[in-house]
This record gives C-alpha cells, structure tokens and sequence, in this order.
C-alpha cells in the first residue's frame, strides 16, 4: 500500500540515468522530474531512447548508472512489480494486453498487485474505470485480440487504472491509431489528469503532447535535448522544426 498522497509532492526523480544494451547505450544521461498533479509529457524521434527511458524508470530494465527515486525512496533496484505495490504502473508501448482473454479478464490481471479483484476496494476502482469506458463495459466478455486499436489502448489504459497508479506512464497512446481515435485518448488523458492523476506521457506526436502536458522534455540520442513548460516549447522553433512540422 502506498503512503497517503501529499500535495506538489515529487513522485519521481530521475536523476543521470543510462540504460544499455549490452554495448549499445540507449540513454546516455537523463534527469527529470514529475510532481504531483503534473502532465509531463517525453517527445523525441525514433530510437531517441524513450521507451528505454521508461523501462528504466518503472524497472522493466536495470539502469546501468544513476538513479530513479518514487516518491523520495530510492527505487533504481526494484523490480517493476514492487514498483507498481508502490504505485507507479505503466501502460507500455504495444499495449501487450493478453489478446487471448476477454477484456474483463485483462482489467482483473491489472489488479493483480492488489489481489486480483477480491476487496471492495478494487470492485470500486473498476465500477469507476468501467464508468470512465462504457465501450470497455459494453465488451466485457470480448477477447481483449478482436477489438478495434483504439478500443485495445482503451484497455490498456483501463488495465494500468486498475493498479491504482499515483503515477501513470503511457509509452506511446497514438501508436498505430487513427487520428480521430487519438484525439479521443488525448482528450481522456487530459480528463483523467485534472481528476487529479499524475500522468508521464511518451508521445511520438509531438503536437498532441505538447498541447496538454504542462512540462514536456525533448529526448534526442539519449540526453535531454530541451526541457520546459510545453507551452514555451511549442513556440521554439528548433523544436518546431524537428517535431512539429512532421507530425503527420
Ligand atoms: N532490447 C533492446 N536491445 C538492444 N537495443 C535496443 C533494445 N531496445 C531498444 N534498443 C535500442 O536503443 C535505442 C533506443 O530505443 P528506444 O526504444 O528506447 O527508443 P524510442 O525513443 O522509444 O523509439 P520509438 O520512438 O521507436 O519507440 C535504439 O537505438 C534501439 O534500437
Ligand atoms: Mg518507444
């Protein structure tokens, strides 16, 4: 269980981190901060090192150097289950639902660190994601493998909530969508935050991030290239011509 919420509270710092590959480094040295409240949002082209840089944080690979802190307790060797006990839980790129399994079956696996969905508690935080997706409640009992995308990141979505995050990373929302569909999500993203969840966003979309993260860093060959509140970064023009003008 994690400790009660505090507010402006510094979920997670990061601080010179670098994941490698064998010899291949894949971030070289990289510091940010998410507080409470915030939409942070991780720009940056292919192969910058993004996904790395979440693995990283939420233990999905072991850091070569540096440190991840959550919520002021030193995190850099967990695994990335006791980092979700502890409240910081991924949707990760791919989605990786259990395509096999119907979509109820994937919202109780995103429980799991609770005890599946034995305590009232849980059976409350399902009502709610449940309520937050009426086309996820509509397909229950739908393998999670015959949805549209849009409807599979929906769950994705919807199975990380489960866990309860105090802070959410969702490594790409608009892989593979439609822009239609993207928009949707974006705009969920932006409900679920003001309700008050900390979301760190990776986002190919250069764009659609900046337009609702209020903090957004530019992640270029494994360094933070740019870092600053979006609405100043969506007004420079190195990153304009990087990202911006290629959005589509
Ligand atoms: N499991 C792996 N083994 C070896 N190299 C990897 C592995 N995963 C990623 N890399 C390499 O690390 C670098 C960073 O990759 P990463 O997936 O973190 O980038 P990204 O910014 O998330 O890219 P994308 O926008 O395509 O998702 C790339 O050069 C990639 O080829
Ligand atoms: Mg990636």
């Amino acid at each position: 269980m994690s400790a009660p919420a505090t507010p402006n509270e510094t979920l997670l710092e990061i601080r010179n981190l670098e994941i490698r590959y064998g010899a291949a480094v894949a971030v070289r040295d990289v510091s940010m901060t998410v507080k409470r409240g915030q939409l942070v949002a991780v720009i940056g082209a292919n192969g910058a090192g993004k996904s790395s840089l979440v693995r990283g944080a939420t233990g999905l690979v072991r850091p070569s150097r540096g440190e991840v802190r959550f919520r002021g307790e030193d995190t850099t060797r967990l695994t990335a289950d006791a980092k979700v006990r502890r409240g910081l839980v991924m949707a990760p790129e791919g989605r990786l639902l259990f395509p096999d399994q119907t979509v109820d079956d994937n919202l109780t696996l995103g429980a799991y660190v609770h005890g599946g969905l034995k305590g009232e508690r849980a059976r409350q935080t399902r009502e709610r994601v449940l309520e937050m997706f009426p086309r996820l409640r509509e397909r229950l009992g739908q393998l999670a493998g015959s949805m549209s995308g849009g409807e599979q990141q929906m769950l994705a979505i919807a199975r990380g909530l489960m866990a309860e995050p105090e802070l959410f990373v969702i490594d790409e929302l608009s892989l593979g969508l439609a822009p239609k569909i993207v928009d949707q999500l974006i705009g969920v993203l932006r409900d679920l935050n003001r309700q008050g969840l900390t979301i760190l966003l990776v986002e190919q979309l250069a764009a659609h991030a900046l337009a609702i993260a209020d903090h957004t860093y530019v992640i270029s060959n494994g360094i933070v290239a740019k870092e600053g509140p979006s609405r100043e970064l969506a007004r420079d023009p190195e990153v304009m011509a990087a990202f911006l003008g290629k959005a589509h």
